[in-house]
């Protein structure tokens, strides 16, 4: 069976929910449905929805990928769906399927600092930053194959982390001034 790659940019229909307050429940919605259709169908690739749009990487069988990508087109969630990439593939690049969170992903945020941009656009990407946010899937898909189930550590937020190792740190100076007043009760009182 002839295998296939697609990509395309589209825009959030619905209200977008600001990306500290978790994530958005319609995305929560599509994570689960894609989750489930694209393992049986064995459709691979990434999506990335930051803001209120989305870029959305697919490789797989051509016959199950156009099926999908008609739903996905016809799905009243987004609107402005532009193809970006629609062509032949001799093999498949990535193993996995993945969803980002684009505010939240670092990697994603230096590539629009790397490149200029003010904000998550993927319909104005041009075919070299297409490949770029292609590279950025398919380097995640290593990394998450390589943590074997750790958990997409990329999708927590810098501060949530920089917030637990401060945290981890308070614990560890109250000890010891905890160790200390009890020493110095025993030694010197
Ligand atoms: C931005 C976006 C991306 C989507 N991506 C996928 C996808 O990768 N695979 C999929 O099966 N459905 C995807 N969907 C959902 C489809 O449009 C459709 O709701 C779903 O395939 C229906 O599946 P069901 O018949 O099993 O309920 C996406 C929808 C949106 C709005």
């Amino acid at each position: 069976m002839p295998l296939m790659r697609l990509a395309y940019a589209s825009e959030a229909a619905f209200e977008a929910r600001p990306a500290e307050k978790g994530m958005e429940p319609n995305v929560a919605q599509i994570l689960s449905t894609s989750r489930r259709n694209n393992a049986k169908h064995e459709l691979t690739g990434g999506l990335y929805y930051g803001g209120d749009r989305f870029f959305q990487y697919l490789e797989g069988e051509e016959k199950d990928l156009r099926e999908t990508y008609q739903r996905i087109l016809e799905d009243p969630r987004h609107k402005h769906i532009v193809t970006l990439i629609d062509e032949p593939i001799e093999n498949r690049s990535i193993s996995r399927w993945s969803m980002k969170y684009v505010p939240l992903s670092a990697d994603i945020r230096h590539f629009l600092e790397d490149e200029g941009l003010d904000s998550f656009d993927p319909a104005a990407f041009s075919a070299r930053q297409c490949e770029s946010m292609i590279e950025l899937i398919r380097a995640a898909n290593i990394d998450e194959s390589s943590m074997a189930g750790a958990g997409a550590d990329d999708d927590v937020p810098e501060e949530s982390r920089a917030t637990s190792v401060c945290l981890q740190i308070g614990v560890i100076i109250s000890g010891l001034c905890l160790l200390g007043a009890l020493a110095y009760t025993f030694f010197v009182v």
